[in-house]
């Protein structure tokens, strides 16, 4: 029986990975959130660690509230950067894989073509400067780690296609940026991607998003013709929306380390929201 730790199990990854993996009768889940396992506490991590001998951590958890990140800045960097290196030293000691999941907003948007894993990151904002610290705490203390990097992440949980159709309920028109340009992805997606890596020794850091592109009012639309809604999408700019933390005009990643080495192709991301909407 192979044990996987699990950290924030509650999270939109955290259960999708749940689902993704439940029909595997060789593993046994060891399932926490920030109630059974404060990843930022150094000495918990390593006594469920020494306890349960995984083979495998999977860090579902993290600082996402992106705005918030500006200001309560400490703790950002304590469950983005310090938890990571916690649980690749205590994943270190045990002989465990290590599986951590980062964001396209370590990059600051100014590229032209989609991101590669060999491009320099530059973040622009807290939670994706804490994030590529996590990153580099990973690399640092994991001796076999799997770094995935995604972007507009929807699934089980607070997510923007959940709000748009929320604000549909109540509104005729919403007012969506359409100058930021990604490729939104289903936890689906990502979480068979992190089942097809899991067993594999396919090591390092890969990019791992939704094929195609699109800008948040084009998401918006999209989300609201599959859903049936009549609700229009006045496209606004970032300067006009005036969110607190700062964010990549352009975050299209490429996942070409996947590519190279043979594994997940991930689904166009039309196809994912499509399946997504359906089982609302
Ligand atoms: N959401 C996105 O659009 C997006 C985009 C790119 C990358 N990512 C990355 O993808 C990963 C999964 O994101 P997600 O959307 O599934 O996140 P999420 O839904 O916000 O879930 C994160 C979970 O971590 C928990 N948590 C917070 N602090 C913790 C701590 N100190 N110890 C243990 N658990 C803690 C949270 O609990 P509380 O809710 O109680 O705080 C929550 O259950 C994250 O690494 C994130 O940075 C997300």
């Amino acid at each position: 029986m192979k044990k996987i730790i699990v950290t924030g199990c509650n999270g939109q990854l955290g259960r999708a990975i749940n689902k993704e993996l439940a029909g595997n009768a060789e593993l046994e889940f060891v399932n926490t959130d920030v109630g059974e396992l404060d990843i930022t506490n150094i000495d918990k991590v390593m006594a469920l660690a020494r306890e349960v001998k995984p083979y495998a951590i999977i860090n579902c958890a993290a600082h996402t509230a992106v705005d918030a990140c500006e200001t309560d800045v400490d703790n950002a960097y304590r469950i983005n950067a310090i938890g990571p290196r916690n649980l690749s030293i205590a994943a270190t000691e045990t002989g465990a894989k290590m599986i951590h999941v980062s964001t396209d907003y370590v990059f600051d948007g100014k590229g032209t073509r989609p991101y590669l894993e060999f491009d320099t990151p530059n973040p622009q904002g807290i939670y994706g400067a804490s994030k590529l610290v996590g990153e580099n705490m990973v690399k640092d203390f994991a001796d076999r780690y799997f770094i995935l990097r995604t972007a507009w992440l929807y699934g089980d949980g607070k997510n923007f296609a959940k709000t748009m159709l929320r604000l549909s309920e109540t509104h005729d028109k919403v007012r969506v940026v359409n100058d930021q340009f990604g490729s939104p992805t289903s936890t689906k997606e990502l979480a068979a991607a992190i089942a097809q890596l899991l067993f594999t020794e396919n090591y390092g850091l890969f990019h791992a998003t939704c094929e195609g592109s699109c800008h948040w009012a084009e998401f918006a639309q999209e989300i609201f013709r599959l859903a049936g809604k009549a609700t229009q999408v006045e496209g606004i700019s970032t300067a006009e929306y005036g969110a607190a933390a700062p964010r990549p005009a352009y975050s299209i990643l490429e996942n070409y380390m996947l590519k190279l080495t043979g594994g997940y192709q991930f689904a166009d991301w039309h196809d994912a929201i499509e399946e997504y909407i359906k089982t609302l």
